[in-house]
């Protein structure tokens, strides 16, 4: 207990920017990362998951020194043996260098990597803007054709479509390492020439990384966008021909896309490819869509005719980085990837009630009487669960009307119960819960009689040992492990 003259202390909060994720929000969470799983698998993607903490300079290399997100945002400090270290602040620049390091150059190529964790960024924070939020990214290496680069923005399209999540594939051409050289040379020409008109960030900016200004939130210098030099007109042939061949491919897949000369991604590694999913947003005052009988699987994801794409809070972005295995000390490798944000992502869903498909709860409730009882019963439970069962309980409670009030609260379909009588008899009852009716039965009998009641409702088990309980539903172990 504190002395009266102490001051009483604060309680520990929640740092700026950054969110709990509470139970009511993980069937969200489940749902992405299952649809994230389905995909890696439909696609032959591999999971790899790498630390969070990484040398300083693999950022610096690979995002850039100038960019906002390596400059203002990196979480950087030294650890204890004076080494700069810093918070991975996306995804891309670790699996290229663990490729790299774990010879996956030696593979059969291309190495399809996928990846679903949370990434650090020191931004300013504000809606859909985390200083931790979560990504999935999806990372092909060993590559260059430009089927590719289709198949990796349909895979980001599809995602959103079948989500019943109406979206803004937005695509460009950074053409190759030359011909962005000469781009940003015009740019800085043609923004040096008008700098006067330029607010003071934006003039600085200009020094730094012309590119930046292209995404500059000031009216004044995106005026001044308007008219300046686009890449497409500085494209290498090689760039150009791989460009068309991608377009191609969207064509043939029938997936709309936006041609946006002005994508130019805020990471330095990219070159070729670089597209952007972006939402659609109206600019009506919102009204909330009575769409909540809808399954996400039946959802269409059609857009207000009100609506239009917009660049803030972008859901997802990638594109080519041919050149950042070499720039990191690799073989010459192609590459191609994207990542989505999570969070983004599941506001999305939440803005346009998309009710996401849930799991199964329990079927079976095991409910006891007595200490006695309670022993037998945690031992019931768990031959219920290696036979497949989905079992819930409360084994802590009691007397029978709380556990019975749980068992309704679950919505259960039988509850095993045992009592001092059951146990001297060896047998069990089985409360069908819609009738209320108690049946005995030799403790022998109970699981087949389960099987049976639970097949005329047309419920399966899982086949044996890994068989989920309620309060640990499918998945989530697994997966959460993953994410932490
Ligand atoms: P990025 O565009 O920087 O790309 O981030 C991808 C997505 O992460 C964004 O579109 C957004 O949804 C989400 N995101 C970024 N920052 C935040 C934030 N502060 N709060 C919430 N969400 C955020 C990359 O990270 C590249 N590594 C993508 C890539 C993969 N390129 C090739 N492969």
């Amino acid at each position: 207990m504190p002395k009266k003259s102490e001051k009483p202390k604060k309680t520990p909060q929640l740092l700026r920017g950054f969110k709990d994720i509470l139970p009511d929000e993980q069937p969200y969470w489940d749902y992405v990362r299952r649809s994230v799983d389905a995909v890696a698998s439909t696609f032959s993607f591999q999971r790899i998951d790498l630390p969070y903490l990484e040398d300083a300079s693999l950022f610096i290399r690979s995002v850039g020194k100038e960019t906002d997100i390596v400059e203002k945002e990196m979480y950087v400090f030294e650890d204890k043996s004076g080494e700069t270290v810093a918070l991975r602040p996306e995804g891309t620049a670790g699996v290229v260098r663990a490729y790299i390091e774990h010879g996956m150059l030696n593979r059969p190529q291309p190495v399809k990597l996928y990846y679903i964790g949370p990434f650090f960024r020191y931004d300013r924070p504000q809606a859909g803007r985390y200083r931790q939020f979560y990504q999935f990214g999806f990372e092909v290496l060993g590559d260059a054709h430009p089927v590719i680069d289709a198949q990796l923005m349909m895979m980001a399209y599809t995602m959103f479509a079948d989500m019943g999540l109406p979206v803004s594939l937005q695509v460009n051409s950074l053409g190759s390492p030359e011909a962005r050289k000469d781009y940003i040379k015009a740019l800085h020409d043609y923004f040096k020439s008008r700098k006067n008109s330029l607010p003071e960030e934006d003039a600085l900016r200009l020094q730094a990384n012309p590119l930046r200004l292209l995404d500059s939130k000031h009216p004044d210098t995106q005026a001044l966008v308007q008219e300046a030099p686009q890449i497409v007109d500085y494209l290498d042939e090689e760039s150009n021909q791989h460009f068309v061949k991608v377009l191609e491919h969207l064509d043939e897949l029938d997936i709309p896309y936006v041609l946006n000369p002005r994508l130019v991604r805020g990471l330095d590694y990219y070159s070729r490819t670089a597209f952007e999913i972006w939402p659609l947003v109206s600019d009506l005052p919102e009204v909330p869509a009575d769409n909540s009988s809808a399954d996400a699987g039946e959802a269409t994801a059609v857009a207000d005719a009100t609506e239009k794409p917009s660049a803030q809070s972008a859901l997802g972005g990638g594109g080519r980085y041919d050149y950042l295995v070499e720039e990191l000390g690799g073989q010459p490798t192609s590459a191609m990837g994207f990542a989505i944000g999570i969070e983004r992502l599941i506001n999305e869903l939440k803005k346009r009630n998309i009710s996401i498909p849930t799991l199964p709860g329990p079927d079976i409730f095991v409910a006891q009487l007595g200490d006695e009882a309670r022993k037998k019963s945690l031992k019931v439970f768990g031959q219920l669960r290696s036979a497949g069962f989905r079992v819930a309980e409360s084994f802590s409670k009691n007397g029978l009307k709380p556990q019975m009030e749980q068992a309704h609260k679950l919505a259960v379909k039988f509850t095993v119960i045992i009592g001092q009588k059951e146990l001297m008899d060896h047998t069990i009852l089985i409360r069908d819960m819609e009738s209320g009716i108690q049946e005995t039965f030799d403790a022998e009998k109970m699981i087949p009689e389960l099987q049976k009641r639970l097949s005329k409702h047309g419920v399966k088990q899982n086949n044996g040992s890994a068989s989920p309980a309620v309060s640990v539903p499918e998945q989530t172990d697994a997966d959460q492990q993953k994410l932490l």
